[in-house]
């Protein structure tokens, strides 16, 4: 896993993509397509954009059967996935990703209403990633760098489970993708 490179990311959504994203009403593939055209239509740089559409590979190179929250779970997917990101394309796509389950943690902290736009898994797996940050965590987090890129990524995540939002085709958001990777290149 630790040579793995652009095309094998592009081919493992090819294959694993359409595993539907447990709870929403859409597939891996159409969550990671719609918070990456979020990102764009927010203006958010090449980098903030691919770490939209990967934040959530790590659940695909874990391929755990199921909905791993409801056993109890919590696959580490965020950490899974940040240094085969970073060892591509360095800290500016790595650390959003790495860090967008803790801007979850830190969002019900210091937003205690945001908690009401959790889905029902996101839910479960909050409380598996540790609940609410309390002040302390909040403040070390704010101290994070790249955290406020973590915090837009994350809103994106959550808002990007509509239903019937995607390219024309799965090879059209595959293509992008692979554009976005290139424009990006090696750092
Ligand atoms: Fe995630
Ligand atoms: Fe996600």
């Amino acid at each position: 896993m630790s040579s793995l490179q652009a095309p094998d990311i592009v081919d493992l959504y090819r294959r694993a993509g359409d595993a539907h994203y447990v709870g929403e009403p859409v597939t891996q593939l159409e969550h990671a397509w719609q918070c990456a055209q979020l990102a764009r239509l927010a203006g958010a740089s090449a980098e903030l954009q691919l770490a939209s559409w990967l934040h959530d590979l790590g659940h695909l190179l874990m391929g755990l059967p199921g909905t791993p929250t409801l056993r109890g779970q919590d696959d580490r997917h965020e950490a899974v996935a940040a240094p085969l990101l970073e060892a591509i394309w360095g800290p500016r796509v790595a650390e959003p990703v790495r860090l967008h389950v803790l801007a979850k943690r830190y969002l019900v902290g210091r937003h205690p209403s945001y908690r009401q736009r959790l889905s029902p898994d996101s839910l479960r797996s909050l409380k598996l990633q540790g609940g609410a940050m309390d002040i302390y965590e909040q403040q070390l987090f704010e101290q994070t760098a790249m955290h406020a890129d973590a915090v837009k990524l994350r809103a994106w995540d959550d808002e990007g489970k509509r239903l019937g939002w995607f390219a024309a085709t799965k090879e059209d958001a595959l293509a992008e993708l692979s554009e976005l990777m290139e424009r990006l290149g090696r750092r």
